[in-house]
């Protein structure tokens, strides 16, 4: 399989300042030392808890923000070079054409779209900042975008506000195909819309993958989302990853007590197979002081000394890779302790 993406020792921490001097006394560890390979043609969803690092992760990889520290591998297809984005200059990542190879959409679509704009203009906006394709030509590939996302010409000359939710995103995806991306960062594209305007737009952005070889990082923290649309899956936990598998293995065979907690929280009605409830204690504690060792074993109902001490590391297992020291007990604790 081919890397598209390697992240590597990903960090990102926001300072705190305070004191008379306004002197950084701590930072916010929002991702703290992430290792992770993305593949070309793949969907490969990031689930996780509110503020375990998922937007953060997104926005690295779109430059949105640089990181404090670590490399972002990109590897551009028919380039004979790969990159490191992590600090990489908006100009210069655009004058070697990796800029438009790397998009987002977001969560609510209404904050990245102009109400004033009309359709058109929103979805030919980035095509002008990349290209030299005007006049009919331009609009002719704006309807062609408009109609790879199920809508059509008769929707170029009226403004986002006229749109439902559902629309509306089909709009932000149609912009953030419009230079031609291999890479789609999707975060939680549609968790403001009703559950049947949902499973629409999974549907689309499916096709659209398939169809156009686009690969994508879905983030979001409903997990059934996340079952239908990946191929692969990462569950992160308070800035790292702790367990990454195909979909499919993730569902049979949870490995991590942390994933294991997760999936039990869905109802049984909803999964192929029966998962005992592991209800976790307490809350995550801050990416400001973030426990020593494993730092689930504040919550973790297997957790012994060694976890208190020494942080597990992300490791191979065959189907998955897994970071805990029990990983190969895990099973048959879960068995013992909620039968
Ligand atoms: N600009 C910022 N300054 C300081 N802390 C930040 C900033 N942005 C994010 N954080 C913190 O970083 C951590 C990770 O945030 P992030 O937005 O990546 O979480 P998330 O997994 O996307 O959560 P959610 O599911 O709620 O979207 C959180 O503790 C958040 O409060
Ligand atoms: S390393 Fe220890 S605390 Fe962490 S998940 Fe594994 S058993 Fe639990
Ligand atoms: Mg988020």
């Amino acid at each position: 399989m081919e890397k598209i993406l390697e992240l590597k020792n990903l960090k990102k921490h926001y300072p705190i300042y305070g004191g008379v001097f306004k002197k950084e006394i701590n930072s916010v560890k929002a991702l703290d030392g992430v290792d992770l390979d993305i593949y070309r043609g793949e969907c490969l969803g990031v689930v996780g808890e509110s503020g375990c690092g998922k937007t953060t992760t997104s926005k690295a990889i779109i430059k949105l923000h640089d990181p404090t520290s670590g490399e972002i591998i990109f590897h551009p297809k028919d380039h004979k070079d790969s990159y490191d984005i992590a600090r990489m200059k908006p100009r210069h990542m655009k004058k070697n054409g990796l800029r438009s190879k790397l998009q987002m959409v977001f969560q609510d679509p209404t904050t990245s779209m102009n109400p004033r704009m009309l359709v058109k203009n929103i979805i030919a906006e980035p095509i002008i900042e990349n290209t030299n394709i005007k006049g009919k030509a331009l609009e002719d590939r704006v309807v062609e975008l408009l109609e790879m996302v199920g809508l059509t010409r008769n929707h170029l000359y009226r403004y986002s506000h006229e749109f439902s939710g559902g629309q509306r995103q089909r709009i932000a995806v149609a912009r953030a195909l419009a230079t031609n991306p291999e890479f789609l960062v999707l975060d939680e594209p549609t968790s403001a819309l009703d559950v049947s305007v949902q499973a629409q737009i999974l549907n689309l952005m499916d096709s659209l993958r398939k169809k156009l070889n686009l690969t994508y990082m879905f983030v979001t923290h409903h997990l059934l989302v996340v079952k239908y649309i990946s191929t692969r899956i990462a569950v992160m936990y308070l800035g790292k990853i702790v367990e990454i598998a195909e979909t499919e293995k993730l569902f049979e065979n949870p490995v991590h007590p942390y994933t294991n907690a997760l999936l039990s929280g869905i109802p049984s009605t909803d999964l192929d197979i029966e998962k005992k409830r592991i209800i976790l204690k307490g809350d995550v504690p801050s990416p400001l002081n973030p426990p020593e060792g494993c730092r689930f074993h504040t919550r973790c109902p297997f957790a012994i000394e060694l976890c208190k001490k020494k942080e597990p590391v992300l490791e191979d297992i065959g189907n998955h890779k897994v970071a805990c020291h029990r990983k190969d007990e895990v099973q048959e604790l879960i068995s013992k302790k909620f039968a």
